[in-house]
């Protein structure tokens, strides 16, 4: 199957059917963001209206620690939704990721599915492209491609839980941390590495540490299961076996500051605020949401993404004020983890 209709079929599966992880309270109980508790402080001596959520994430600056997570790109309607995501950013002050470019590196005609420059010149932009790429394209050829849509970072995503249960998935892992050293020493942009679902373990960060990567987004379990959405469309029969496969996001998070000192993006399953303060208050730096997105964008295009996000400063603004946190330094270390 090509690219371009398997990505039209993720976006389909995705959205009109349950992908996301079924456990994500029974099974994940001493991991789930329930299992993290914020101390509240009766007496927050703090004016809910001077609490400040601003921050800085690979030399941008931005209102919020969020971003709408890498979804799509290459195929037509891939142009509305970016656009459509990307003014929402635009005008929250938060970050975007743009879907897997491999499509454009392949096929240059398909870089106007990824364009969104013309109505988001401000914010930060992640190009993207799978781990399994990198020993197929340079450095030059990926800094084209980054340049093609004016992003200012690039995010690996790495996705082996996802590969093994698609037909025609790349499933040979070997050696691609070299690789990624590699390419980060080549690459003008900075570069981080993303799971897409399934979370970073200590293993994994403590090898990722060592590339030079800034950042990390751990992408855990708990949200977006990626094993759910490609088995719902192959023919393996491995989906229902290993649907809630992975490090929960809480876990992740906690595992990879164990053993980073860049920057954290807590991702899978984020969606209220609430979330995002736990998140930030157990060691994350920001936070990324994707499927919430994506739906808000097919319901009510740029707008209802707006609102959405705005929901979610506001909802993260009152837990900062709730447990008397003026600005995100003073966030970290808030939280009671019931194990
Ligand atoms: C329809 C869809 C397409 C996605 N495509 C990509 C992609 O091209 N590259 C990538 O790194 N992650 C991709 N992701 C993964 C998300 O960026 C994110 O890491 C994951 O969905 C977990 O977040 P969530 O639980 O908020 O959905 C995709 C997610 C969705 C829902």
């Amino acid at each position: 199957m090509s690219t371009k209709s398997r990505k039209t079929e993720h976006i389909k599966i995705a959205i009109n059917k349950n992908v996301q992880f079924r456990k994500k309270t029974a099974g994940f109980e001493n991991v789930s963001f329930e299992s993290v508790e914020l101390k509240y402080k009766a007496l927050p001596e703090l004016d809910k209206k001077e609490v400040d959520l601003s921050t800085e994430f690979l030399g941008k600056k931005l209102k919020a620690p969020l971003m709408a997570e890498a979804i799509t790109g290459g195929v037509e309607e891939a142009k509305k939704i970016n656009k459509d995501i990307a003014k929402a950013c635009e005008a929250v002050g938060v970050g975007m990721g743009l879907g897997s470019q491999r499509a454009m590196i392949e096929k240059p005609e398909l870089k106007e599915t990824y364009i969104v420059r013309d109505v988001a010149p401000k914010i930060f932009l992640a190009g993207n492209i799978g781990i399994t790429e990198l020993g197929k394209h340079s450095a030059k050829e990926i800094e084209k491609a980054l340049d093609g849509v004016g992003a200012d970072a690039l995010a690996v995503h790495i996705n082996a839980a996802q590969a093994a249960m698609q037909p025609e998935g790349e499933t040979n892992f070997k050696n691609r941390v070299e690789e990624l050293r590699k390419l980060v020493k080549e690459l003008k942009k900075p570069v981080y590495v993303k799971e897409v679902g399934h979370g970073i373990g200590l293993e994994t960060a403590k090898a990722l540490a060592k590339t030079g990567v800034k950042a990390i987004d751990v992408a855990g379990a708990g949200g977006t299961s990626w094993i759910a959405v490609d088995s719902l469309r192959g023919k393996k029969g491995l989906g229902e076996t290993f649907w809630d496969f992975g490090i929960p996001t809480v876990q992740s998070i906690k595992e990879c500051r164990k053993v980073f000192k860049g920057k954290i993006i807590a991702s899978g399953g984020i969606r209220t605020g609430l979330d995002c303060a736990k998140a930030i208050a157990i060691g994350a730096d920001l936070c990324g949401m994707a499927l919430p997105v994506l739906k808000a964008q097919q319901k009510g295009g740029s707008a209802a993404v707006e609102k959405y996000l705005k929901k979610i400063v506001e909802e993260m603004k009152t837990a900062m004020f709730l447990v008397g946190a003026k600005d995100l330094k003073q966030l970290r270390g808030k939280a009671v983890v019931k194990n």
